[in-house]
């Protein structure tokens, strides 16, 4: 491997920029070339690259986005836009790719690989943690400190009114933003994709806690939670069934993938990129690096992709048990 090219595609997360510094510092350490590639696979295919050395991350280890910026493509999608982006490589002399992203992107990295048998790795970068592999995706501990943050503020206005607070937060399919949020922030209630609590049992369990003596209630919900058709329905249901409480909802939205990386994201993103790097000086391709017990290990993309990041059922006992 000679020459070294990293992207940032789908959501953006904070850690993005921790991890393309990383990627970028690995190459120099071992006096590979490195070249950024602009919003994702749009500028593969389209050849928008910017050569990077040690100093051109300097500064962003605390930034949230991505510096690269971050595109959703859909032509890379077809074969055709796959062949731009493989020519513009082969201009270029990269013989490795670096891709930071979700399933979408390994996806897109996965498919490129078999194609072209280009070397890739990936790096799970998305607030949602929805990835096999790793315990933890970069950005995943941000949101977390950043959407509990907003829930205490929440909770502030919920007790001065005696009021319900419905919050969504975000999560795509899965519900690990919101049940961990949902414990650190002290809520009555975690509605998530992977647990069905149903609508009555959902009012029962608030007019439980009602009685219990309890003045405010915060109810956290996934965004992929079925329970109502969508929030503000959610709100009328219990509105109409529950008597004593003011209820709002606040959807907390993008906010939720912005800010400065937490500690533990910006180390997390400092051991992946240089994991991507070495593994692709070693021979190994279409794998991801990931976090499990502690060390930095390779799953293969596919695997990453398909496999279920299933939901921690010891954290669902101690919800249930601290909101009695
Ligand atoms: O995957 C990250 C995420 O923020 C999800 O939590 C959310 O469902 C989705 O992206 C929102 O996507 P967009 O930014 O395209 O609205």
């Amino acid at each position: 491997i000679k020459k070294i090219a990293v992207l940032t595609s789908g959501g953006d997360a904070p850690g993005m920029n921790a991890a393309i510094r990383s990627v970028v510092r690995a190459c120099a350490y071992h006096k590979i070339e490195c070249v950024g590639v602009y919003r994702g696979y749009e500028g593969l295919m389209e050849g928008d690259f910017k050569q990077m050395n040690a100093r051109s991350v300097k500064g962003i280890i605390n930034k949230g986005g991505t510096i690269l910026k971050s595109a959703r493509s859909l032509e890379f999608k077809t074969k055709e836009g796959r062949q731009l982006a493989f020519e513009n490589l082969q201009k270029e002399g990269i013989d490795g790719l670096v891709v930071i992203g979700g399933d979408g992107t390994f996806t897109g990295a996965m498919i490129f690989n078999q194609e072209f048998n280009f070397p890739v790795m990936g790096i799970p970068g998305t607030i949602d943690n929805d990835i096999f592999g790793t315990s933890h995706t970069l950005g995943f501990d941000t949101a977390l400190n950043t959407v509990v943050d907003a829930i205490d503020k929440i909770r502030d206005t919920a007790s001065s009114h005696n009021r319900l607070f419905f919050v969504e937060v975000m999560g795509r399919d899965v519900g690990h933003i919101a049940l961990n949020v949902g414990i650190a922030g002290g809520a009555e209630e975690i509605l998530i994709p992977e647990e069905d609590l149903g609508l009555d049992r959902l009012v029962e369990s608030l007019n439980r806690s009602k009685k219990s003596g309890k003045s405010s209630s915060i109810v956290v919900v996934a965004e992929g939670d079925k329970i109502g058709k969508n929030i503000f329905e959610l709100k009328d249901y219990v509105d109409e069934n529950m008597e004593g409480y003011d209820v709002r909802v606040s959807v907390l939205g993008h906010m939720q993938r912005g800010g400065a990386p937490s500690c533990f994201d910006r180390v997390l993103a400092s051991r992946m990129g240089v994991k991507a790097v070495e593994s692709l000086i070693e021979g190994q391709t279409n794998y991801m690096v990931g976090l499990l017990n502690n060390k930095i290990e390779l799953t293969p993309l596919d695997n990453a992709i398909k496999g279920k990041s299933k939901i921690n059922l010891e954290l669902l006992r101690v919800s249930d048990i601290m909101s009695t």
